[in-house]
């Protein structure tokens, strides 16, 4: 048993706050999240505003200037991604490093590691220009990573960037197209990448650009906190995302809605799911900060019922989440515990309608989520009173 009075007599006092759930670990001007109402803005923007009148570059524009950008900064914006989505032929025979079965997340946050030794001298960017310049390589290259990791999974052959295409057709187009680019992998066959497609990952990427300080992104900053080269805090934050209590979720969400099977199971679930002495939980379901409704959540739920009949999703997996929904929400055990459905909910079923598959699902996040994490570093960097991460612990040994 620790004696806290000499505890705090010799060590001064300090919060014990397990998971930082009422601990600010930094001032921020970069996303705002009031989670009992359900509101997110990014520099001050509603995201319904961004998701549905601006595209995912516009989004990360903003979120890096701080302000929308003009047609002009757009279509520069825009060409310097294009031709920074190539990757180094050295770090391309990384991947056959990797064993074929090995999960994206894995080869991913490996390859963003490696990309440091060919960028040394981004370990001291220290001015607004180098800062830009760092985010815009980094944004361009993680999607070619994300593909390339993904086409060495299935031992087919990858795909170089297309400048003729935009940010998230190109990523689309190096995921899905045969060698030369002009056919595309899907159950029937050779098929065309829809505009409506497009734009469903492109609102996808938006929903997931920031978000304030959430795990990941406190690991960010905290390796930001030492001074170690600054692709090694996004790959830091990558193999955090990778987790099923954060975007990892994502795909364990459509892994537990095929293992229901059935509109008829769902109640067995949900009562796994409250069962104290079972771990089970539901996937996609609760948030640290959202005490209502995720409005990400919201959005890609209007999202997913516009596009049922265009991308053909899958009627059974959404009838499975539309029983869970139903119920969860009219449940005691939930509503008590404000325990609403999160945007991971929602993506993979309209994912799965684009044919990614499943282990896509969290470097998809990734690739969304890049910009908010290169932001979040920028900030850090730049606020006069940041310190090293480094809590305290309440020490109960012997
Ligand atoms: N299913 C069933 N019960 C749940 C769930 C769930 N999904 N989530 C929380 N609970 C219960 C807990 O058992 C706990 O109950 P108790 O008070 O009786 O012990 C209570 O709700 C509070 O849960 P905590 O784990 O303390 O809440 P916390 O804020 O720490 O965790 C988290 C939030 C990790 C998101 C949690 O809700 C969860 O595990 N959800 C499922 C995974 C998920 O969807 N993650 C994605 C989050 S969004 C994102 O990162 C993009």
């Amino acid at each position: 048993v620790v004696d806290l009075r000499s505890f705090f007599a010799d060590t001064g006092m300090f919060t014990y706050d397990p998971g930082y759930t009422s601990t600010a670990s930094c001032t921020s001007q970069i996303t705002f999240i009031d989670g009992t109402k359900g509101e997110l803005r990014y520099r001050g923007i509603p995201i319904e505003e961004l998701a549905t009148e601006h595209c995912y570059l516009e989004t990360c524009y903003l979120l890096l200037k701080g302000m929308l950008p003009s047609k002009e900064s757009l279509q520069d914006f825009d060409l310097e991604l294009r031709h920074r989505a190539f990757l180094h032929e050295g770090l391309t025979k990384l991947f056959n490093a990797f064993p074929d079965n090995a999960h994206p997340m894995a080869t991913l946050s490996a390859a963003v590691t490696a990309l440091a030794s060919f960028y040394d001298d981004h370990l001291n960017v220290s001015n607004e220009e180098e800062y830009q310049e760092m985010a815009r390589r980094l944004i361009a290259k993680i999607p070619t990573i994300a593909a390339f990791a993904y086409r060495h999974s299935l031992g087919i052959p990858f795909i170089q960037p297309d400048i003729d295409l935009s940010f998230t057709k190109n990523f689309l187009t190096m995921m899905r197209a045969y060698p030369g680019g002009k056919m595309h992998l899907g159950p029937k066959g050779h098929e065309e990448i829809k505009e409506v497609e497009v734009r469903a990952l492109d609102t996808i990427f938006t929903l997931h650009a920031d978000h304030e300080q959430n795990a990941s992104t406190t690991v960010v900053r905290g390796v930001a906190s030492t001074g170690a080269h600054p692709y090694v805090a996004i790959s830091s934050g990558i193999s955090a995302l990778w987790g099923r209590a954060h975007g990892g979720a994502n795909e364990s969400v459509i892994a537990q809605l095929e293992m229901i099977g059935s509109v008829e199971n769902v109640k067995k679930y949900i009562a796994k799911a409250k069962d104290p002495n079972d771990p089970f939980r539901l996937m996609g379901f609760g948030h640290r900060v959202y005490k209502n409704f995720d409005p990400r959540a919201k959005i890609l739920k209007t999202l997913q019922d516009e596009l049922k009949e265009e991308l053909h999703l899958d009627s059974r997996l959404m009838e499975i989440a539309g029983e869970i929904e139903e119920i969860a929400l009219s449940d005691e055990y939930f509503i008590s515990r404000n325990l609403y459905p999160n945007i991971d909910f929602y993506t993979g079923i309209i994912l799965t309608a684009l044919k990614i598959p499943k282990t896509m699902f969290t470097p998809i996040f990734v690739i969304g989520r890049t910009v908010g994490w290169i932001t979040q570093w920028i900030e850090f960097k730049k606020d006069p009173t940041s310190k090293i991460a480094r809590p305290r612990q309440l020490y109960t040994g012997e």
